[in-house]
């Protein structure tokens, strides 16, 4: 499959939905805390997108026949992603907790994700989030042209199985524009050299999942929340990327306000 090149008029509409995606996040992980429902943190955000005009890509979302209930996604310790909002799920002191928003503006669909913590949390979970958030930044400088789509892979996958982690490979990151996913398939494992050459004006969503324990997962009954297989934690970081000719651009970086 062909990956799409952004216009520079696509360019300029990718960074605006960024940008709003970006604000977004950064306002509603200020909501975290202990005590809150993650159905709470799904309407907070339903609230921030609507007052940037914009509107949520995942609400609706449809895989096969089903349709994605919520506006972000919410997923709590061995979540991995797609976590709906419950006004039962009341997040707790050590919790982890993973915000995925994606929205649509003017066409186009900016995506991003971080894993924070609630309260506070033991030292080996939090090595989790600095790993992880670290694998997403050594994807990101290899989104470099001329590079290939494995050289992110691997780069990812050597450093967090080096801090004993393991990647998820039953989801991938992706390319985004027009549609939330666009070839190509970012996987968070793969060997260097191999996959698709980058090329300027993609726009890319990197997103390593990390587990504590094992890389298999499942999906709950819901049909959406993916779950580590051994219940340990699970983390999540993503940022929509620009490639240029001056290197990669993350369009995703929140600004102050
Ligand atoms: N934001 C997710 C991603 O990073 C996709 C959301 S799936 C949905 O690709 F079902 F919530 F829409
Ligand atoms: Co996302
Ligand atoms: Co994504």
């Amino acid at each position: 499959m062909n990956i799409p090149v952004k216009s520079t008029d696509g360019i300029a509409r990718m960074r605006e939905a960024c940008a709003i995606a970006a604000s977004v996040l950064a306002k509603l992980k200020e909501h975290v805390s202990p005590g809150i429902a993650t159905y709470d943190l799904d309407q907070i955000a339903k609230g921030l997108i609507a007052s940037y005009g914009a509107r949520s890509a995942d609400y609706g979302y449809k895989i096969g026949s089903r349709r994605f209930p919520a506006y972000i996604c919410v997923s709590v310790n061995e979540e991995v992603v797609h976590g709906i909002g419950s006004l039962k799920r009341i997040l707790r002191d050590g919790d982890i907790v993973s915000l995925d928003v994606t929205v649509e503006y003017n066409g186009y669909i900016g995506d991003n994700a971080v894993t924070v913590p609630v309260g506070q949390i033991p030292p080996r979970l939090q090595e989790l989030l600095l790993v992880t958030e670290h694998a997403l930044q050594l994807g990101i400088d290899q989104a470099r042209v001329d590079n290939r789509i494995g050289d992110i892979s691997a780069t990812v996958q050597d450093y967090v199985e080096s801090h004993g982690f393991s990647v998820v490979r039953d989801l991938v990151g992706h390319g985004v524009g027009l549609s939330m996913h666009e070839p190509p398939e970012i996987p968070n494992f793969g060997c260097r050299g191999a996959g698709a050459k980058i090329k300027p004006g993609m726009t890319l969503a990197i997103e390593p999942m990390v587990n504590v324990g094992g890389c298999r997962t499942k999906t709950l009954s819901d049909g959406w929340t993916v779950v580590t297989a051994d219940g340990s934690p699970s983390a999540h970081f993503e940022h929509t990327v620009l490639t240029t000719d001056r290197g990669p651009e993350i369009l995703t970086r929140s600004r102050p306000v």
